[in-house]
């Protein structure tokens, strides 16, 4: 089966065999030997080479809406579209979620990497996870806390990889609204209401981030990279502009985008790869392209990078080679 339209950065590949679970009596019957890769609309996951097993992507819909005291249960499986949501939720006036308007990607895989854009977090939002184990063939509830959320992480990066299928997912979004406009081009909105941050959000991305399914790709393709006060403090010291956001007591993360930038890649090219040039933490893919030709640009760019300012980037977007999924760092191909 082809890869190429079940995932966003559109690499020419095949896989052995694939299942759309539309109902979630199908994950009972499902067989999970690896290998195996979960699926919602691959826009965080790249395959690399052929894949030889099996894609099992979930496809279940359904929206739920309950009125509590102070806020609202929303009730959503996996298998929908997560800026269909947040539109959906806005028309039904119940604002909350707009900073992360047009993330690619369905509600499903938004806990994985706990999706984050202009100053929020899915985290804020999410009351549960409800998953199936795999093991176990039973429906398994996490509250918020058990997931481990962290910044592009949570625990079905770790504990439960391989081991989950989330199937709803319960956000609790309050009644009363509060905006988040931190972030620079929200600091200008001239009238504050959740359709004019929804618009702004959607107007700035779609300035600098290339529309996935017109230009492949797969959104900021490395984390923001995390790195102590110290390291900061001495960085400073040479790159004085260096955008960097506090991360707890001890940490900053800092801008990768302007990282890969500030050494001259933007729009460098390893075949149809190309660094974008209004994002240079985004990788297109223009076309005739192989995964070896990416990870020959990830390299590059890592070491680029790290003999400049003794940073290590790691990339966020999950790379699945023939039978698994692999990190890659900067060694020499
Ligand atoms: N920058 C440059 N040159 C570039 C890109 C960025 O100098 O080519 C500078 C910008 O001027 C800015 C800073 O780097 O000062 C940060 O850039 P930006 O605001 O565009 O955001 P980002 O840190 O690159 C993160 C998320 C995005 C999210 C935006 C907005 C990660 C890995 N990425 O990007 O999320 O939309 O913030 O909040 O955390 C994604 O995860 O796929 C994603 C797109």
């Amino acid at each position: 089966h082809a890869l190429q339209h079940l995932h966003t950065f559109a690499l020419n590949n095949q896989c052995q065999n694939f299942v759309e679970i539309t109902h979630l009596d199908q994950l009972k019957t499902q067989s999970f030997t690896l290998p195996f890769c979960l699926l919602g609309e691959g826009s965080n996951t790249v395959f690399l080479n052929d894949y030889l097993g099996s894609v099992i992507k979930m496809a279940t819909k359904g929206i739920k809406i309950n009125e509590r005291e102070n806020d609202y249960l929303i009730c959503v499986a996996a298998g929908e579209n997560w800026h269909q949501l947040v539109s959906h939720l806005l028309d039904k006036n119940i604002p909350g979620l707009e900073n992360l308007a047009l993330i690619p990607g369905t509600v499903g895989a938004s806990p994985v990497q706990n999706i984050g854009a202009y100053g929020v977090e899915l985290a804020k939002f999410i009351e549960s996870v409800e998953y199936f184990d795999i093991a176990n063939k039973a429906m398994m509830t996490l509250t918020n806390e058990q997931c481990q959320f962290g910044y592009r992480d949570s625990i079905f990066k770790h504990a439960l990889k391989n081991k989950a299928v989330i199937t709803q997912v319960y956000f609790a979004i309050p009644k009363k609204w509060q905006p988040v406009l931190s972030y620079g081009p929200l600091q200008q909105l001239a009238t504050i209401t959740p359709r004019a941050v929804f618009d702004q959000v959607i107007q700035t991305r779609n300035s600098k981030l290339p529309n996935p399914y017109i230009l492949p790709n797969a959104g900021s393709f490395f984390k923001n990279p995390i790195i102590t006060n110290q390291q900061l403090a001495d960085l400073l010291k040479s790159f004085a502009d260096l955008p960097h956001y506090k991360y707890g007591q001890n940490h900053h993360k800092v801008a990768a985008g302007w990282l890969i930038d500030q050494v001259g890649l933007k729009g460098h090219r390893v075949a149809g790869i190309e660094v974008h040039k209004q994002q240079a933490l985004v990788l297109v893919n223009h076309g005739n392209s192989e995964g070896s030709d990416l990870i020959t640009m990830i390299r590059h760019i890592q070491h680029t990078v790290f003999a400049k300012y003794n940073i290590v980037l790691e990339h966020e977007v999950r790379l699945i080679n023939k039978d698994s999924e692999c990190q890659i760092y900067g060694e020499p191909a």
